[in-house]
């Protein structure tokens, strides 16, 4: 019998954005009969074992394994310097098809079933950066599905770059075409996207380096999804309604299954599961965030944090501090240890410092990495000053919290452009920040009529998420899809 179960191989890419969502599938899987075997990059899982607290944080179950593969690049995901891990991560993705090809082969043939060991292999399922696995997989002829763990407007964006490359959109002539009103370009022939802008596609467009190495990878790894077996997406289809539509033209197997961390719980309702941890960090948690968000009133509380990559200067952290602190609200901001681009080492005890100055009676609370998901469905949460990370966005849909976006790096700026224009959950802070603009919008969004709308529109969002989570919903009908496919191997 064992020798029949299904048996999927996971493989993230190694980053705070994409392990906790490929686990989050893989628990799913696991739930729905499949022997899982989960593969890690060994600095990935070093920094998680770090930030857990021991071996136990990965210990699975026996059908359930960690497997540990070299890394594609020599920085470690907690590396000091977040630019510098940026660029490790995007070029890690040539690396690791050098590094991590045979040692994924290795796991693939060493599980081909028989025996009394682990049923062989069935299906891969792999981070879309991490393309090597969908080469290795043809090559053993095992059926290999893409995950691409940002937005599906982010994707199909970065799905037709190549289009943009070909047509002399990107790189960028010249610098100049940053500022001349040429970003404000619509592209009116991607399926989907109406009245799409440049500036509202991938940030890697904007360099005029005609072998970026951000732009190439993101073009050349969404568009080899074309020769995956199918496509799996973490949002719902009513959020991305058109965007999924055109999705779904291209690739006939597309699998929506977000948001993810709600599709689980339904999940473990309906099907009483048995518990793998689904929330890896590569930070410690801050304590105490939760006591404070206790004694704040409800709605009161404006969160604010970059996710796991953002930099800033000194002087736009500085903005930030006195925009949140003129803005006269309650806030809680994740500072991380790595937070400021230069060097110049952890800012946040400066940030406290200033947050102790000037913002009396304990208004602000300042923590080095929280639960994120925790804090968004805090009652006196009202907010989320955000980076747009996909993550982070999806997160915030769940909980009925209004955004305001500070796109920077990848497809943040189309996940704004949803967010403000199509959910109407969000505002815009412009890329230059300026600490008036930071209070104005916190006010807005905090007390304002504006704010009042968007926090409506975000509680219809929520219903929307809760709806395409639960059983019979568009999301959990797609997970029982994708089981069976997956089971069947008929793609
Ligand atoms: C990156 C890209 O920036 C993003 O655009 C892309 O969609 C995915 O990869 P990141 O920048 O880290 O990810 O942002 P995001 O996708 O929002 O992921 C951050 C994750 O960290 C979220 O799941 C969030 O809950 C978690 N987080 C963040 C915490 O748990 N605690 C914190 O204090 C901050």
């Amino acid at each position: 019998m064992a020798g029949r179960r299904p048996h999927a191989v996971l493989l993230p890419l190694p980053g705070q954005g994409h392990i906790n969502p490929m686990l989050q599938v893989a628990k799913l899987l696991h739930s729905r009969g499949f022997y899982v075997t989960f593969v890690h990059t060994r600095s990935s899982h070093r920094s998680i074992l770090r930030s857990s607290g021991g071996p136990d944080a990965l210990a699975g179950l026996e059908d359930f394994r960690y497997e540990v593969i070299p890394d594609g690049v020599a920085v470690p995901p907690t590396s000091r310097s977040s630019s510098k891990k940026k660029q490790q991560v995007s070029k890690g993705c040539v690396a690791y098809a050098a590094t991590c090809s045979a040692p994924l082969r290795e796991i693939l043939l060493a599980r081909r079933g028989g025996g009394g060991g682990p049923p062989g292999v069935t299906c891969v399922v792999y981070n879309w950066l991490m393309s090597f696995a969908l080469d290795v997989a043809e090559e053993l002829g095992i059926p290999a599905l893409a995950f691409c763990t940002m937005s599906a407007c982010g994707f199909l964006g970065s799905y037709f770059l190549e289009e943009l490359i070909h047509k002399g959109y990107a790189p960028l002539k010249d610098e100049k075409y940053l500022t001349n009103g040429y970003l404000d370009t619509t592209i009116d022939w991607i399926p989907g996207m109406r009245g799409i802008r440049l500036r509202d596609l991938s940030s890697f467009i904007r360099t005029t380096d005609a072998d970026d190495f951000f732009l190439e990878t993101e073009a050349t790894c969404t568009k080899k999804c074309d020769r995956a077996q199918g496509l799996i997406l973490n949002t719902f289809d009513r959020l991305e309604a058109e965007v999924t539509e055109a999705i779904g033209a291209i690739f006939p197997k597309l699998y929506t299954l977000g948001p993810l961390p709600a599709l689980l719980q339904a999940n473990h309702a309906a099907t009483d599961s048995p518990s793998v941890s689904t929330r890896f960090n590569y930070w410690e948690q801050e304590r105490g965030c939760t006591e404070w968000l206790d004694a704040q009133s409800p709605g009161s509380v404006i969160y604010v944090s970059f996710g796991s990559l953002t930099t800033l200067t000194a002087e736009v952290l500085d903005e930030f501090a006195w925009g949140l602190a003129d803005s006269g609200r309650p806030f809680l901001w994740v500072v991380r240890p790595d937070m400021v681009a230069g060097g110049g080492g952890n800012a946040r005890p400066s940030v406290e410092d200033f947050v102790r100055r000037t913002c009396g009676g304990g208004r602000g609370f300042v923590a080095g990495w929280c639960m994120q998901e925790e804090v968004l469905a805090h009652p006196s949460v009202g907010g989320f000053l955000t980076h747009g990370g996909w993550n982070s966005t999806l997160e915030s849909v769940c909980a009925g919290v209004p955004v305001i976006c500070w796109p920077g790096f990848a497809e943040q700026h189309t996940n704004c452009r949803y967010a403000c224009e199509e959910w109407g959950v969000g505002v815009e802070l412009g890329r230059e920040v300026r600490r008036e603009d930071v209070s104005r919008l916190v006010k807005e969004l905090m007390g304002g009529e504006g704010g009042e709308r968007l926090r409506k529109n975000a509680a219809k969002w929520k219903e929307e998420a809760q709806s395409a989570a639960a059983v019979g919903g568009s999301s959990y009908e797609n997970l029982e899809r994708l089981a069976k496919d997956l089971s069947s191997g008929k793609f």
